[in-house]
């Protein structure tokens, strides 16, 4: 599949928390949008804040528990990408590591928001990472997902300052701040063929 297609993409969402990104994605990308309209939330987790906020705006949820097997996930989450028809999938929040079969699969077709300005602090704790080390700048970064862990093509960045009184909390809001704006603008970059993956690989254009 290439985009742009020539009809509203579907998108799905992948969270496991409280779904902040989720909130900017379904703002963005509303029922009826020309462009592009989320369709499908699910989360690893029942409990979810991501799941209640589909839920009460009117956007089908499934919760898919992880458990131990993740060949089990994978697959039961397959199903329900193909009975949605989904065309790109928003990792937002989502916890777990997808498999390489997985992420080829759905190579160039599946996008993550992480809290640091890519390649600097990648995995867990990015806003923790950054205050260690010291930096006068971190931000977030949306790029594709491929086998490695925040390792795929950058679609979008965007900066913000470390203070030197900075916590662990208002460096996280403020990044959070920008996410909410990313993350919608690389998704139409992807959607308008501006950032696109192109024979097995991913490229990125202005
Ligand atoms: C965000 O900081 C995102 O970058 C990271 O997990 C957090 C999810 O927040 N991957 P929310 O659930 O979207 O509010």
């Amino acid at each position: 599949m290439t985009f742009p297609l020539e009809r509203p993409a579907r998108l799905a969402v992948f969270a496991s928390g409280r779904g902040s990104n989720l909130r900017s994605l379904v703002t963005a990308f509303p029922s009826g949008d020309p462009l592009a309209s989320v369709v499908l939330v699910l989360s690893n987790k029942r409990t979810a804040g991501a799941l209640s906020f589909a839920e009460a705006n009117g956007v089908p949820a499934r919760a898919v528990p992880f458990g131990s097997d993740r060949d089990r996930f994978e697959r039961e989450v397959t199903t329900l990408l193909g009975a949605f028809k989904i065309d790109l999938i928003c990792l937002a929040g989502f916890m777990r590591v997808l498999s390489p079969a997985f992420t080829a699969r759905y190579a160039g077709r599946i996008l993550n928001v992480h809290p640091s300005l890519l390649p600097a602090f990648p995995g867990l704790h990015a806003q923790r990472q950054a205050l260690s080390a010291g930096v006068d700048a971190s931000g977030c970064t949306v790029h594709f997902v491929d086998a490695g862990v925040d390792t795929g093509a950058v679609i979008v960045q965007r900066p913000v300052p470390v203070f030197p009184d900075d916590t662990e909390a208002a460096l996280a809001a403020r990044i959070l701040n920008e996410e909410h704006r990313a993350y919608p603008d690389a998704v139409r970059r992807v959607l308008t063929g501006r950032a696109q993956a192109r024979a097995g690989t991913l490229e990125v254009s202005a």
